[in-house]
């Protein structure tokens, strides 16, 4: 029932996007690579559609999506208002992994926004989400395509083992580049605030629009009572449960190790997620150790972060320990974010 259609991710065929958009225009869901993650789309201006989307991925409905839009020229239709700083933001960083929250228009129905008075847009620069919002020429509603509480996925085969036969096609372009979900900024409200940490981070978007303060505050404002329940951290836990280590990396180490040796004494079964400088001294336990690359690479650690984080959850461990990254790269950022909303219960 879900057809999975190869394409090459730098150029692909015609024929694939062709039907893809003609499934997105018929009211049907498309899975399809991004530069982040893949997405699950479906026609942003037609209720129904979307509505297949939160069926699919059993998403709450108070959870709003993000329109995925082929250029800039396409927002003015979905905005009440399209700020000065957003225009500029949006020449500087997109196409890419920037998702922009804007008062929304009366175009944009309910259910995307899950009736908040403000839509996030952005336009992808994998070039198959290119291909696809250019041929079907409509926005295009996509959160990540897994099952609601899975993380994010990078390959084509992890939107197949959440949603097989819930949706209609996987656009399957390899895996994708960045890894983590986009930067959400919230231009709506002021302060504007980053309400997710990602590959461009708030002193990137500062450098751009430096009249403009520009916070991140997603943990805090969430807890608030912020309309971000996307935010919630349950959104990214593997069902196994995950411990974190944080702090100056040797002394993480040791408590992670220590940690270790207890549920092993316990007679647990314990599963390892850990950078390639650390597994020497972890080589000792009777663990099972999947690697996160180089610590010092942010880049290639959030482009395997996902596949990890299912690959250690597919090994059905009692527990599962990490030691969380350390600097000040953005994606280093974004990772930490993301770890800890997987170790929250
Ligand atoms: O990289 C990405 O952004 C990927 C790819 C497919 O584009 N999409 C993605 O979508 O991660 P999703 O639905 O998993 O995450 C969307 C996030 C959620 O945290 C949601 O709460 C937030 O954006 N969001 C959407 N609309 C919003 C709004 N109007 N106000 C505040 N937050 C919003
Ligand atoms: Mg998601």
């Amino acid at each position: 029932m879900t057809e999975v259609l190869r394409v090459d991710p730098e150029n692909p065929d015609a024929e694939s996007i062709a039907r893809a958009a003609d499934c997105l225009h018929a009211g049907g869901l498309v899975a399809f690579p991004t530069e982040t993650v893949y997405g699950l789309g479906a026609h942003a201006l037609d209720p129904r559609a979307v509505q297949r989307i939160f069926a699919a991925k059993e998403r709450p409905p108070n959870d709003p999506l993000i329109i995925h839009v082929a250029s800039v020229d396409d927002v003015a239709p979905l905005v009440a208002e399209f700020p000065q700083a957003a225009r500029a933001l949006a020449n500087r960083f997109w196409p890419g992994p920037l998702t922009m929250v804007l008062r929304r228009s009366e175009r944009v129905p309910a259910e995307v926004t899950a009736g908040l008075e403000t839509v996030a847009i952005r336009v992808p620069s994998h070039p198959v989400a290119r291909s696809l919002l250019q041929h079907a020429r409509i926005p295009v509603a996509a959160p990540s395509a897994n099952r609601f509480s899975r993380p994010s996925p990078t390959r084509a085969a992890h939107v197949l083992a959440d949603l097989d036969g819930r949706i209609d096609i996987i656009l399957d372009g390899g895996p994708t580049t960045v890894g983590l979900e986009s930067t959400v900024v919230d231009l709506a409200h002021r302060p504007s605030t980053v309400l997710r940490p990602g590959a461009i981070d708030a002193a990137a978007l500062d450098a751009v629009v430096s009249d403009m303060l520009i916070v991140s505050g997603a943990v805090e404002r969430a807890t608030e009572g912020m309309p971000s329940p996307g935010m919630l951290a349950k959104h990214y836990a593997p069902s196994t449960p995950l411990k974190l280590f944080e702090g100056e990396p040797a002394v993480a180490l040791d408590e992670l190790l220590r940690h270790a040796r207890r549920h092993l004494d316990q007679g647990q079964s314990v599963v390892v997620l850990a950078f390639s400088g650390d597994l020497e001294s972890l080589r000792t336990l009777r663990a099972r150790l999947i690697t996160l690359g180089d610590e010092r690479d942010p880049p290639s650690v959030a482009s395997r972060l996902y596949a990890a984080l299912r690959e250690s959850d597919e090994l059905g461990a009692d527990i599962l320990l990490v030691r969380n990254i350390t600097g000040d790269h953005p994606l280093s950022t974004a990772i930490r974010d993301r770890l800890r909303r997987a170790a929250a219960l």
